[in-house]
């Protein structure tokens, strides 16, 4: 099994993982990576997926091996082609972080071992898995009736996020400046799991509006890792679709959620990570849990 992109995973298949991540967090432990190498290769900068995966991988009782972005030069120093088929031989999952998604498609297509996408500029699958986990356990919603709004960048993190609960039959409206809202492709592969899992997707330009009765008020950086060099042009762009407490006092009810790290002044107002309505923290270390189910389900 590989997870490239959110919907490699079945709708069973992800309320699974998210079920036993839980059991995890509460003390359920196996061995399943027993004896096993996962090499992580990444290209980008890490706190929370390497550090979760590092502690899932000792959890399951697998070895972590550690590539950061200096030494593969993958596809400049050496082919990905024949990095992958190397890696094949010697490892027995490879997690990628990569900028271009099309890095990790190219490795998977030479790889005969699981390859779990860690972040790329298309999708960020992991961050999902952690942010169903974290509604699952904050709401007592089923999915299908919980309500996320996105507002900001349409990058990654929104794009796996919304797959995942479309998936699970949810709802999901997102609410960005023009132009950075989801490409055309992605919104065909939206409205195609709207109509397979009966949930809603909507674009909504208002961030008052687009957070009425919303369960989940989401957002992430204005500018994504690789973007850094457009952030002043995209202080300007983004200035009406920052979270703070007025936006949050519209929909008292919801839960805040940002995957981190966050740039408090920019995309969120001062605090906000320590507002009574956010989830933040309990999201960042539910990474662990829904990797240490990631992973161990990936040789059932
Ligand atoms: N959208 C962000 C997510 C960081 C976890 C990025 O790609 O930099």
């Amino acid at each position: 099994m590989n997870l490239l992109n959110i919907t490699d995973l079945e709708p069973k298949q992800i309320r699974k993982i998210v079920e036993k991540s839980l059991e995890f967090k509460k003390g359920l432990r196996t061995e399943s990576l027993k004896g096993k190498n996962v090499v992580l290769l990444f290209e980008k900068p890490s706190l929370r997926t390497k550090l979760g995966f590092f502690k899932a991988i000792n959890i399951l009782g697998g070895s972590p091996i550690y590539f950061g972005p200096e030494e593969i030069g993958m596809g400049k120093r050496e082919p990905i082609k024949d990095i992958s088929k190397v890696v094949s031989r010697m490892a027995d999952i490879a997690i990628l972080r990569t900028f271009s998604h099309s890095t990790i498609e190219e490795f998977s297509n030479y790889s005969n071992i699981p390859v779990i996408n860690a972040l790329s500029d298309v999708e960020h699958p992991c961050q999902a898995l952690g942010d169903l986990l974290t509604i699952y356990e904050s709401t007592s919603l089923n999915f299908k009736d919980i309500k996320i709004t996105f507002i900001g960048d349409g990058n990654n993190v929104a794009l796996s996020l919304s797959h995942a609960i479309l998936s699970l039959g949810g709802k999901f409206v997102i609410c960005t400046p023009k132009e950075f809202g989801f490409g055309k492709t992605d919104i065909t592969k939206t409205e195609q799991l709207v109509k397979k899992y009966g949930g809603s997707f909507h674009i909504e330009s208002s961030p008052e509006k687009a957070v009425e009765n919303s369960n989940i008020i989401y957002t992430d950086v204005w500018a994504s890792m690789g973007q850094e060099k457009e952030i002043s042009k995209r202080k300007i762009i983004f200035k009406n679709f920052q979270v703070n407490e007025k936006l949050l006092s519209i929909s008292p009810e919801a839960l805040f959620m940002h995957d981190l790290p966050a740039h408090p002044g920019e995309e969120i107002s001062e605090n906000l990570l320590e507002h009574p309505q956010s989830i933040v923290f309990d999201q960042a270390e539910n990474r662990v849990w829904s990797q240490v189910s990631l992973l161990d389900q990936l040789f059932l």
